[in-house]
């Protein structure tokens, strides 16, 4: 399972690589800073599954953990983000199983994306099968955050004080001016893209 997921996820990447390049082309302007993947370790499936209470049955697992392939699409201004969202979501081969707009409308925490899970078909000697992966598409100052966040909370193993959570909200909010700041100043220098 986690091979055809594997599977999946590059043909993601392939999609992401060629709608990148084909800008860069097209508009001499790339959208894109950068692009990790990665697919869950088998531990880590194991876990979530006990979590969830789904073992032994693989077909729930396979439609219910919708992550176990993950892409995430920095970008580097929030009108890329969702250019790259429906540039990648209207290709007739990607089916567009959920989407959370956590840019529209962020998490109580501060926490800024754009989640996509996405259904793309992997074509085996036995056939053809569906695969979830889930896509995650922000710009570098959400990206920024998140990761200042997540080690935050690892550091205080998820209880993390008041003062530091209420700061952590105040610098969300400082990098989202930022982007707006970015992005205004991108447009005088350059115009709209497309
Ligand atoms: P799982 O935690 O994966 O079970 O997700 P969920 O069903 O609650 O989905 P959601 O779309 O909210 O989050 C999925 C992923 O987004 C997480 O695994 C993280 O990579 C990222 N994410 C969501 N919320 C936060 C957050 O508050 N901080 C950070 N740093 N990352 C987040
Ligand atoms: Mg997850």
């Amino acid at each position: 399972m986690l091979l055809e997921h594997e599977f999946g996820l590059r043909e993601i990447e392939t999609k992401i690589a060629i709608l990148r390049e084909e800008f860069m082309h097209l508009h001499d302007y790339n959208p894109i800073e950068h692009v990790s993947s990665r697919v869950k370790t088998a531990e880590s499936l194991l876990a979530k599954a006990t979590r969830k209470g789904l073992l032994p049955d693989m077909d729930r697992i396979r439609t219910e953990i919708t992550d176990i392939a993950g892409a995430r699409v920095t970008c580097s201004f929030v009108e890329d983000t969702y250019r790259m969202f429906d540039l990648l979501t209207e290709q007739d081969d990607v089916e567009l199983v959920h989407v959370k707009d956590y840019i529209a409308e962020p998490k109580p925490n501060g926490y800024k994306s754009l989640h996509a899970i996405l259904q793309v078909p992997v074509f085996l000697s036995t056939g053809r099968i569906d695969v979830h992966i889930e896509v995650q598409f922000r710009t570098i100052a959400m990206d920024f955050w998140a990761s200042l966040e997540h080690k935050i909370y690892y550091k205080y193993d998820a209880k993390v004080p008041d003062r530091i959570l209420r700061e952590l909200h105040d610098a969300a909010l400082t990098a989202a001016e930022l982007d707006g700041k970015m992005e205004r100043l991108h447009r005088e220098l350059h115009g709209p893209v497309v």
